[in-house]
């Protein structure tokens, strides 16, 4: 029987209804996943009930499952599985990374020479308010384009340095080990790419992460990636979800960026995320290169 499933908000985003994530989906069924996330880069799964290796092995039907460099933000339990959260040990320590401060506009991993662009995020614990997180599609952005920025960025990469994205986390996150430095030098990504399975193209933006573009001295990347931005982030490309417990979401960094709104740092919020490396047969996967050094 064919999945069921409906469209959310502008339609970009779709929920899947029916599904339960813990139990073991047969090979028919992942591969009509597969299609529709194809057309739409999230999906979204309610009414889930999962343990850390049940999300784990569900994500991994996608791609391999990564350790990101925020070992920090690991499970202990099971370390491609981070924590994304606001609550501490009894240490008062962070359990996981994010805390509960706003995230502008991103897309994981970017600062990746070769991102893992799959993620799965899954919510346990929520604030009463706030904490909602958006998507915007970047190839309907692209689309929308005026054909002056779409040939201002053809065949132009953009550079991506985890620098500036640190410097917009808040405290102990923007700490990072030698050897995650070591492993998240500036990279450059084309600034779009085309989706191997619709055949759209699409915009590869990071708001967080980018300084500038190859090739053009600093003002003029920087004023170009403004625009960009700004006609990228209209309404109509956005999906707002307001969470409930026990939403998995699964979504596409490669035409996609997400952003979280604050919360009140007294309420608990806990989610748990994997990201997977996709593979180019089925998806954009940006193949960076080394930035150059000044
Ligand atoms: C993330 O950017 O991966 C986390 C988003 C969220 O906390 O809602």
């Amino acid at each position: 029987m064919p999945l069921e499933s409906r469209p959310l908000g502008r339609g970009f985003a779709r929920e899947i209804v029916g599904l339960r994530l813990w139990e073991s989906q047969d090979e028919g069924t992942i591969d009509e996943l597969r299609a529709l996330w194809a057309a739409h880069p999230v999906l979204v799964f309610r009414r889930q009930a999962l343990s850390e290796d049940e999300l784990a092995a569900f994500s991994a039907r996608f791609g391999p499952l990564e350790r990101t460099v925020r070992t920090d933000w690991a499970s202990p339990a099971r370390s491609e599985v981070t924590l994304i959260s606001n609550l501490k040990d009894a240490q008062a320590n962070p359990i996981g990374g994010l805390g509960d401060g706003e995230l502008q506009w991103h897309s994981d991993q970017s600062y990746m020479m070769q991102p893992a662009t799959g993620a799965m995020l899954y919510a346990l614990e929520l604030p009463p308010e706030g904490g909602r997180t958006y998507w915007v599609d970047l190839a309907a952005a692209y689309a929308g384009l005026p054909d002056r920025l779409k040939r201002a960025i053809d065949g132009k990469r953009g550079i991506f340095s985890y620098v500036k994205r640190l410097a917009g986390y808040q405290g102990v996150d923007r700490v990072i080990s030698e050897e995650a430095k070591r492993q998240t030098p500036p990279v450059l990504h084309p600034l779009a790419h085309t989706h191997p399975v619709t055949g759209k193209k699409a915009l590869y933006l990071d708001w967080t992460t980018t300084i500038g573009i190859e090739g053009m001295d600093e003002a003029s990347g920087q004023a170009l990636l403004d625009e960009i931005y700004e006609a990228a982030t209209r309404p109509e490309f956005v999906y707002r979800h307001d969470w409930q417990i026990g939403d998995a979401l699964l979504w596409d960094n490669g035409f996609t960026m997400h952003r979280r709104e604050p919360f009140d740092p007294a309420a608990r919020r806990l989610l748990k995320r994997t990201t997977m490396f996709l593979s180019c047969d089925r998806h954009i996967v940006p193949e960076g290169i080394l930035a150059a050094a000044d």
